[in-house]
C-alpha cells in the first residue's frame, strides 16, 4: 500500500521572477525566497494557493539537467511531487508499477536538503519521491 500524498507541482520557467509576479496576481502566496539550487544548476521557489503548492525551477544554465525540457516544452508543468512516509516501500511498489529512476536520490537544496529521486512511467511521464528524513 502506497503512502504517497502530492508535495508539489513542478513547474517549469525560463525565469523566476516574472513567473513569480503572474502567480501572485492569480492569488498565490510566496513561501520563502528563491534559492539557487547548484546541484540542478536552477533556481528555485515555491508559492502556494488553496492548499496547492507549486515549485518554480528556472535554469539558470544550458548545462542544468532540465534545460533541455524547457527548450523542448517551454514554460510548463513537468512533475508531481509526491511526499512519502516509507520511502524504502514505495520505491519498491513504484519500481514494481512501471516507474524508472532517471537519477539516484539527490539532496534538494530547496526542500531544506530533503533528499528526493526523480521516476519516470512509460504511460504517466515523471514523477519526484521526497525521502523523509
Ligand atoms: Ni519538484
Amino acid at each position: 500500500m502506497l503512502s504517497l500524498k502530492v508535495h508539489h507541482i513542478g513547474y517549469l520557467v525560463k525565469k523566476t521572477e516574472p513567473a513569480i509576479r503572474v502567480l501572485q496576481a492569480l492569488g498565490y502566496e510566496i513561501c520563502g525566497a528563491v534559492v539557487r539550487d547548484e546541484i540542478r544548476l536552477a533556481d528555485i521557489c515555491f508559492l502556494q494557493k488553496d492548499g496547492y503548492r507549486i515549485e518554480l525551477i528556472a535554469p539558470y544554465s544550458e548545462t542544468s539537467v532540465v534545460y533541455g525540457l524547457l527548450k523542448k516544452y517551454k514554460n510548463c508543468p513537468y512533475h508531481i511531487c509526491y511526499e512519502t512516509q516509507d520511502f524504502d516501500s514505495d520505491y519498491q511498489t513504484l519500481r514494481e508499477e512501471g516507474f524508472l529512476p532517471v537519477d539516484t536520490l539527490t539532496p534538494a537544496p530547496a526542500l531544506d536538503g530533503c533528499e528526493v529521486v526523480f521516476m519516470t512511467h512509460a504511460s504517466l511521464g515523471m514523477i519526484e519521491l521526497i525521502r523523509p528524513r
